[in-house]
């Protein structure tokens, strides 16, 4: 197919596009989208393992176009070695499992205080809630707790950021123009910048008020030295603080995890019964097979930085390869009746390393993958325990592409009454 068709099946219809591919070309095929590039899709773990382990061979790429823009070149996610991996050093301590568990009371007050605010009776979209959600959290673990009003315009900031990066006529436009767009785009700058200027005015705060320990990422930051003892510029920090205030994914990942119970009512009463009583345990496989069958960032991507041989062909330096987690996710080869919304598969047999993959693998790993797990237990457990949600309509809701993750058409469109 020509470029351009390839681009509209990827960006219209992403999903059946590559299944598609796999049925006709098998578990490896190049894919050629109009200003994303050639991607050489790997849908067999094998490949995936060899991808993820294969160290200074395999250098940064991505998947999504808004990514380099958004983020910044200076963030985590696309520095190449050897900065990656020594920013990621920093980083990484915040997100570590001890660390986190203390943030555990605070996602649950915060998914308690925003159920709260849920309308009876009447129908409404799960997803920007959970946003709000997801936002809230990620902010008091980077600014720290109490800091709730001097934040708020921060906040607002965020969540006009988020709404023009969802807007389809944004997307529209994106997949259309590619990337270049994005910066030249006005309506982009108009959200953009006042979201700058509020993190930058946090991060020069925290320097002149000198650094309280490291109790919040941000000071965290502030503190952090590099080997020669120099600390991280301006930019540094702008492109890492917008890496982690962007979270996407475990939004959308907690919208479809309430869209497949309320769509399966015999797991929905089993999720509550563990929500009520239980010892997490089926809250967890509810987690991994949301993330399974609906992984909210379907591929991603690396360039080649030596030849590597993926798929039974030698692949050249500079090839960009991409591992595909929708089609390894749904393989009948590694899941049984794979299509099902099956928890129970997890509570038989632990998630397999390259074929559970919702967080990527290797080096470049999700680094807040435990925190995103964790933070979606807690807030199924308050929502599940709290509150009786049905479906607003007859339909299970389709995936749809977002900006930065893939999440349920009407927005996970419920009717909520308090248990
Ligand atoms: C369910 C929720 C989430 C999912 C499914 C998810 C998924 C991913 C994936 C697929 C990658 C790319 C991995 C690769 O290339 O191998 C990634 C990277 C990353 N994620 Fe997440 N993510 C989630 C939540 C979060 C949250 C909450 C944060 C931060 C607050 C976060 C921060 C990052 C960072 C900083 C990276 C770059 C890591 C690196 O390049 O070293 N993610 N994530």
């Amino acid at each position: 197919m020509p470029r351009a068709l390839q681009a509209i099946g990827w960006t219209q219809r992403p999903l059946p596009f590559l299944e598609r591919c796999q049925r006709r070309f098998g578990d490896s095929f190049t894919l050629r989208i109009l200003h994303w590039g050639d991607w050489v899709l790997l849908a067999d773990p094998d490949d995936v393992k060899r991808v993820f382990t294969a160290g200074a061979a395999v250098g940064v790429d991505v998947a999504n176009p808004l990514l380099g823009p958004v983020l910044g070149a200076r963030s985590v996610m696309l520095l190449e070695e050897p900065d990656h991996l020594t920013r990621r050093k920093l980083v990484l301590p915040a997100f570590h499992r001890k660390g986190i568990e203390a943030d555990a009371e605070m996602m649950a007050a915060v998914a308690r205080r925003e159920v709260g605010r849920w309308p009876a009776g009447e129908p409404f979209e799960l997803w920007p809630r959970m946003q709000a959600i997801t936002l809230e959290v990620v902010m008091q673990a980077v600014f720290g707790r109490g800091e709730d009003q001097r934040l708020e315009s921060m906040r607002e900031r965020l969540q006009a950021l988020t709404e023009w990066m969802n807007d389809s006529r944004n997307l529209a436009m994106l997949a259309v123009f590619g990337p270049r767009w994005i910066v030249r785009s006005r309506s982009y700058r108009a959200a953009m910048a006042p979201v700058e200027e509020a993190v930058m005015d946090e991060v020069r705060r925290r320097r002149a008020a000198g650094v309280n320990g490291d109790t919040d990422i941000v000071s965290m930051l502030v503190a952090a030295r590099y080997e020669d003892g120099s600390p991280l510029t301006e930019r540094d920090l702008r492109d890492e603080l917008l890496t982690l205030l962007s979270d996407g994914p475990t939004s959308t990942s907690l919208a479809w995890a309430f869209e497949r119970l309320l769509r399966n009512p015999e797991k929905l009463a089993r999720a509550r019964a563990d929500a009520l009583d239980g010892d997490g345990a089926y809250l967890d496989a509810v987690v991994q097979e949301t993330l399974r069958l609906r992984p909210p960032v379907p591929v991603v991507v690396r360039r080649l930085l030596e030849p590597l041989r993926l798929g039974g062909y030698e692949l050249p330096r500079g090839a960009t390869v991409a591992p595909c987690i929708h089609l390894i996710h749904r393989s009948v080869r590694y899941y049984e009746d794979p299509l099902r919304f099956e928890p129970e598969r997890f509570l038989a047999k632990p998630p397999g390393t390259y074929t559970w993959i919702p967080f990527g693998g290797g080096v470049r790993r999700c680094l807040a993958a435990s925190f995103a797990e964790m933070e979606m237990k807690r807030v199924l457990r308050i929502v599940l325990a709290g509150v009786d949600l049905q479906p607003a309509g007859d339909r299970s809701e389709r995936v749809r592409k977002s900006a930065i993750s893939f999440s349920p058409d009407r927005r996970g469109l419920v009717v909520a009454e308090r248990c």
